[in-house]
């Protein structure tokens, strides 16, 4: 399949600029283009400055260039990829394609990123070349972080135009493909707003207030945490209001039209500026008063803001202890209550309406599900919520004018009506192989901590899934196992997941109770078995592949330094936090990365200090990488790593690059033996820089203690003079400065304040 190698971007505003940020994110140089060479540099600026950035690391920036319509359109003949995202205008979007028709090379997609205009009456007046090489590729908002890629063919659209762009955007920008029809607003906006409509249009009855919707369309219902208005705030009032706006216009039938018709209130909101949180208000606002921070919500009766009201809703208190989420939304759902009735009436007319017009929207209802849990971050997809709750369930207690034909057309088993007999398959064969493996067959192990997985074809897996997959004695007993079955019976060792997030760090509640009743034996014993379990992992007979992903951090964060290779996910925050919780990384991490900063000192250097104070920084400063290239900048990923850039594939990458490294005839390296240390002369220099943040109020007493203990072991000890030790006396020096810090006050404060607010406590 031709690649693309290169793409060009024409509009650098919201969206443009974003998009053309994650297109250099995945290495591809871009022409962004506006009206003019300065508006283009100010829509690139902005992209900059916005938090989270949508660029993986600054050096990224530099892939992309700009320019001007009236000056650099020729330009475009040199792009594999034309990707027009100028305002939601359509004789506008006409007029500019009409351009590029002259400019583009034969070969170059053109795509829009529309959010509802038809892609064919966008094309009407380009010649059947052009329109063989058109299609719509609606990213959603913003883009590097939100997976869903609706591709909108025409007729025209050439089948190997398809191809290439699902293939491209799937392997290099990371995204989960969704194929729509040609309708307005195509998949997930048409439902979602058509949900979010039933939602405002409850919401303005009276019945509920804000906290108490948001408190039913959160997590209840399978939902972001945001749930609706904290959501919209986000998104932007007056862009909701657009969408629905633009749906009403253009829906076939006046019906289907006055569904999406939202209530007087979004106006109102939109003409006072109370957009959301651009500007600074929206259904929330957030104020300062004294110094304190706290959330004021809108009364929609004045309009004005008041104090915050803490949800009062007796049927979701009286299900709070159903632990499984489907189970608790089917009884929520079929409630004889107000919430019931709640959410019957949103939730319940959402899927009504979805099974009604699915056909006109997608080619399957998987398309559906996917475009939902990946667009609007649905933890269901619409059919999946009608297996969940009950076809029959939701005829019985819903209002319905007439059964949906897509209901009356499937069959019955056993009496009962569903959508799959199975969940939800994965896109493609190359996804989610993990998940997809323990479906197809039983687990090698298992206990409380983490799984042995068959990955098939000789690779072995270990999966941690204990909450936030922090490591206990359960996952450390469990890497020891897959560690000695991997030599026995398989070829190679990934360790990852299909999850978010690979490794929040050690048990911290373990740690606690131990330090808080004395316990230092079973602390030391606990660091003991991590220590070698983690060197194991480096010196086992067969490859070792870790595969981080989202959070990894402390323990998560020196598994990963530990590896043979990393195959990272491009979402990887990694880091060793272990200071913001009074302790130093004492699982090989402090030594690994005074051994990785060290080797890059180059044999004409004569000055080791620079190198050995970057080690230090990344472990007192608990810096994170904010994407896996930014970890790789850091030194927290070596060169030869991968990066795969979309979430789903990453075990399949993993078990490649696995699989390679066992083809190659994998040997282990040694124990090292000669490592060089500095002595005191590192030590007292990074003392003083110690001393010189405490005296400039940069950090607390506590940090020094802990700082002069990240010291130590840097410079090796107390040692006079350079020389060289081996790993082992590395991992005592870890050793005995964490045992040391678990017995300190302050760091049981900072480990029990992190436990109960997951803040970090500044002592
Ligand atoms: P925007 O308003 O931030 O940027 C539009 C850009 O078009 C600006 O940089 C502007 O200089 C340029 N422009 C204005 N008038 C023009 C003209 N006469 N000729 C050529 N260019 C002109 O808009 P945004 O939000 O980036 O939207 C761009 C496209 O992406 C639209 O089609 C929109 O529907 C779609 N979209 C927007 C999403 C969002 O959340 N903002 C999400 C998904 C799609």
């Amino acid at each position: 399949m031709t690649k693309i190698h290169s793409a060009a971007v024409l509009g650098a505003g919201t969206m443009g600029s974003q998009i053309a940020a994650h297109l250099a994110n995945a290495g591809i140089p871009v022409l962004l283009l506006d009206l003019d060479r300065q508006t283009a540099a100010a829509g690139l600026n902005k992209a900059k400055k916005l938090t989270p950035s949508p660029f993986f690391t600054h050096q990224v920036e530099t892939l992309i260039s700009i320019g001007g319509f009236e000056t650099d359109l020729a330009r475009l003949r040199q792009v594999d990829w034309i990707i027009e995202a100028i305002v939601e205008q359509i004789d506008v979007k006409r007029e500019l394609l009409a351009k590029v028709e002259i400019h583009r090379s034969p070969t170059a997609i053109v795509s829009s990123n529309t959010s509802g205009l038809s892609l064919a009456s966008l094309a009407e007046n380009r010649s059947n070349e052009f329109r063989r090489h058109w299609l719509g590729t609606h990213f959603f908002n913003p883009p590097r972080y939100l997976h869903l890629l609706e591709l909108i063919p025409t007729v025209d659209t050439k089948t190997s135009v398809i191809d290439r762009i699902s293939y491209f955007a799937s392997h290099a920008l990371g995204k989960g493909i969704v194929i729509a029809k040609d309708t307005p607003s195509f998949i997930a906006n048409r439902i979602g707003i058509y949900d979010v409509t039933r939602i405002l249009n409850f919401f303005v009855k009276g019945e509920f207030t804000i906290e108490e919707i948001d408190a039913m369309t959160g997590s209840i219902m399978g939902r972001t945490k945001s749930a609706t208005f904290r959501t919209l705030d986000i998104v932007g009032i007056d862009v909701l209001a657009h969408v629905a706006l633009d749906l009403t216009t253009r829906l076939n039938t006046e019906d289907e039209r006055l569904k999406f018709k939202l209530p007087s209130i979004v106006e109102q909101m939109v003409q006072r500026g109370c957009i959301g949180q651009k500007s600074g208000q929206g259904f929330y606002k957030k104020e300062i008063d004294r110094k304190v921070r706290k959330i004021l919500t809108l009364d929609p009766s004045t309009m004005l803001y008041r104090e915050h009201k803490i949800p009062n809703l007796a049927p979701i208190d009286a299900t709070k202890s159903i632990n499984d989420f489907r189970e608790r939304l089917r009884v929520l759902f079929l409630g004889n209550d107000l919430v019931g009735k709640f959410i019957r009436a949103t939730l319940g007319q959402t899927l009504l309406y979805t099974a009604n017009i699915a056909n006109e929207i997608s080619h399957s209802i998987n398309d559906i599900d996917r475009a939902m849990r990946w667009g609007f971050g649905w933890h269901l997809g619409p059919f999946e919520l009608w297996d969940t709750i009950g076809v029959e369930s939701i005829l019985e207690s819903c209002d319905i004018k007439a059964t949906p034909k897509l209901i009356k057309d499937l069959k019955r088993t056993n009496g009962i009506r569903k959508f799959r007999t199975g969940i939800l398959p994965p896109a493609k064969l190359d996804l989610q192989i993990l998940r997809r493996r323990k479906e197809e067959q039983p687990l090698v192990k298992r206990n409380d901590g983490a799984n042995l997985v068959d990955l098939g074809d000789g690779v072995l897996a270990v999966e941690f899934h204990s909450k936030m997959n922090t490591i206990g004695q359960d996952a450390i007993e469990m890497l020891s196992l897959g560690i000695a079955e991997a030599e026995l019976n398989f070829e190679a060792l990934v360790i990852g997941n299909d999850d978010l997030n690979f490794c929040a760090g050690a048990n911290l509640m373990m740690i606690l109770t131990e330090a808080q009743n004395r316990h230092w034996k079973e602390i030391d014993l606990m660091v003991k078995a991590f220590q070698s379990v983690v060197a194991s992992l480096r010196h086992t007979t067969v490859p070792v592949i870790v595969s981080p992903s989202g959070l990894t951090l402390g323990g998560g964060c020196e598994l990963s330094l530990h590896g043979d290779r990393l195959q990272a996910a491009s979402e990887t925050y990694m880091g060793l936090v272990e200071v913001k919780v009074g302790l130093i990384p004492a699982g090989g991490g402090t030594k690994e990365l005074l051994i990785r900063n060290t080797s890059r000192i180059k044999a004409s250097s004569k000055e080791p200090f620079p190198y050995i104070k970057n080690a230090f920084e990344l472990i007192s400063f608990a810096k994170v990488s904010t994407s896996a290239l930014h970890a790789k900048e850091l030194g927290f990923l070596n060169d030869v790593d991968g990066i795969t850039m979309n979430r789903d594939r990453l075990m399949s990458d993993a078990k490649l690059t696995a699989l390679e490294l066992a083809k190659k005839g994998y040997q282990p390296p040694q124990p090292l033996h000669n490592i060089k240390v500095e002595g005191d002369g590192v030590r007292s220099a990074l003392e003083l820089g110690i001393h010189l943040a405490f005296r400039a109020d940069y950090i607390s007493e506590h940090d020094v203690l802990i700082g002069k203990k990240i010291a130590k072991i840097l410079a090796g000890g107390a040692l006079p003079h350079s020389t060289h030790v081996s790993d082992q006396y590395l991992l005592d020096l870890e050793r005995e400065a964490f045992l040391s810090l678990c017995g300190e006050t302050k760091t049981q404060e900072r480990i029990a304040y992190t436990l109960k607010t997951g803040k970090t406590l500044r002592n």
